[in-house]
């Protein structure tokens, strides 16, 4: 089996493995990617009685085209539960999101239930986030002003996707090499003017994460006691 070929079995794995912990009644957040992608899926399949909010016009259309009931995150309220993917997640449950373009809209649906479960294929466990890059939503105002402030906080450099979010902005990609203190950096990206969101969540946010890899799949539960 080619290494692509495993990670994709990890992937549907993952992402299978968390519609389980979906119940009929539930109001659940979906998220955006590849592998939540098999979260939906399951959750189509099993043809449950919940209805859903949406992190993209992606997961929406995917959603509704397997029977699942989608409303907004407004109409919806709150959630019982969210689901998931990330870019990396570091061992302090830290996330790097946004490769996807969709981080920000991710973040409100996170932000709406006590219970946001992360899945992964294995590659994605990293010692600290920071090789991915870090995605940030910008606003198409002042970019390179943007640019530079984000340079001063210690990006070696800053790069545009060619491809916008789903809200119409600027998606670029900080890197920062490895990132010592997450949560600081978190915090000093969230006061630069221009921001709409990054891509870091912080490790508060997450339940758990599910993990697949060549082992199956296994589970890393946050103790946020
Ligand atoms: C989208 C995201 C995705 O959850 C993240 O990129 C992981 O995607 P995949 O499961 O396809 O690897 O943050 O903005």
């Amino acid at each position: 089996m080619s290494d692509a070929t495993a990670r994709d079995r990890a992937k549907e794995e993952a992402g299978r493995h968390a519609a389980g912990y979906v119940t009929d009644g539930m109001k659940v957040g979906l998220g955006t990617g590849s592998t939540v992608h098999w979260t939906i899926v399951e959750l189509g399949e099993r043809a449950l009685d919940i209805i859903c909010t949406a992190t993209s016009v992606q997961t929406h259309e995917l959603a509704t085209s397997l029977g699942l009931r989608v409303i907004s995150p407004d109409e919806i309220g709150s959630l019982d539960i969210a689901i998931d993917g990330a870019d990396e997640v570091d061992p302090a449950f830290n996330l790097t999101k946004g490769g996807g373009a969709a981080h920000t809209r991710e973040k409100i649906i996170a932000s709406m239930t006590p219970r946001f479960i992360v899945v992964v294929d294995e590659t994605k466990i990293v010692d600290a986030l920071g090789p991915f890059g870090t995605p940030l939503e910008v606003l198409d105002f002042a970019p390179g002003v943007v640019t530079n402030a984000v340079l001063a906080l210690g990006a070696t450099s800053v790069t545009t996707r060619e491809r916008r979010s789903d809200n119409g902005n600027l998606i670029m990609d900080a890197q920062f090499g490895s990132i010592a203190d997450p949560v600081a950096l978190a915090t000093a990206l969230a006061t630069l003017p221009g921001i709409v969101e990054h891509g870091i969540f912080p490790g508060s946010m997450v339940e758990r994460v599910v993990v697949a890899g060549l082992a199956g799949v296994h589970e890393l539960v946050n103790d946020r006691s």
